[in-house]
């Protein structure tokens, strides 16, 4: 079988050629969150079933392309959409796309997902940064054989979410007259959501924010050194907060909502990344 870092390379070389440009930021778009996408200018789009060895999103709500593009003067290359373990992908399959952007000299990445919001300060539409997580998906897209020429067997975790990313993005929200939270994003296997007792346990251990993804992207996105900026949408207050069951409809529906400023943060951030002179350095 060919290795993931052959399969990534590959992956990586047929989007580059389909474009001039060549982004140091990727952003991974979230459910309900893809339309920051369709804003780009000197796009190219290319679905994820023409990509070698990239696996087809099924969840609803998930474009499945990957769009090479400006945001302003900043090119990115963004990953509308994303698969989930509760798809029954394996950890690698879930983490192959930050690989591929790896091998396409990305430095740094955006994630964005769609959370269920277990701080009661939280309200519904309300964004967060994510400062630290919890894995609770029982699974590491990091376990088996190490392949060096990604990154140590062993990664470093403790600044997983980069500091000044974060006040780059505390800074921009306050210009913008945002409120942007900060918290503990916690990653269960899903798809069921959680029951009332499950938040309650993710509120003791510490967790923010509940949902089904992100984590493994930023494991894989640690293993080789590239820097992280993650924002959760409160698409919904986590089950038994509200006595009120929860939908994938509410979920789509509150990113529909929150998208306008959701994407002025984003558009606002990319300018300081791209900035950043780790990002600048191409190895
Ligand atoms: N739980 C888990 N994942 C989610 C939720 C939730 O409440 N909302 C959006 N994604």
């Amino acid at each position: 079988m060919t290795d993931h870092y052959t399969l990534a390379e590959t992956a990586a070389q047929s989007i580059l050629q389909r474009t001039p440009l060549r982004p140091r930021i990727g952003l991974v778009l979230g459910s309900g969150l893809g339309s920051f996408a369709d804003s780009l200018t000197e796009t190219t789009k290319i679905p994820f079933r023409e990509i070698p060895s990239f696996s087809l999103s099924t969840a609803i709500g998930h474009a499945g392309q990957t769009v090479i593009g400006k945001a302003g003067s900043v090119p990115v290359a963004v990953m509308q959409g994303r698969v989930h373990l509760y798809e029954g992908y394996s950890p690698q399959q879930v983490a192959f796309p930050i690989r591929v952007f790896r091998r396409m000299g990305i430095r740094a990445i955006i994630l964005t997902n769609a959370a269920g919001g277990i701080n009661l300060t939280y309200k519904q539409g309300a964004l967060v940064l994510i400062s630290d997580h919890i894995n609770l998906q029982g699974n590491n897209p990091l376990a088996g054989p190490n392949d060096d020429r990604f990154g140590v067997r062993f990664p470093d975790m403790t600044h997983a979410y980069d500091k000044s990313y974060r006040e780059s993005a505390r800074d921009e929200a306050r210009k913008l007259g945002m409120t942007l939270h900060e918290g503990v994003y916690a990653a269960l296997l899903g798809p069921s959501y959680e029951t009332p007792a499950e938040i309650r346990y993710l509120r003791t251990i510490g967790a923010d924010l509940v949902g089904m993804s992100t984590v493994f992207e930023v494991i894989a996105a640690r293993h080789m050194g590239i820097k992280v900026l993650a924002i959760s949408c409160v698409t919904n207050m986590a089950a038994g907060i509200l006595d009120k069951p929860l939908s994938h409809q509410e979920v789509m529906e509150t990113g529909e909502r929150v998208k306008t400023s959701f994407e002025a943060l984003l558009r606002a951030v990319l300018p300081r990344m791209e900035n950043d002179p780790d990002t600048a350095v191409q190895k």
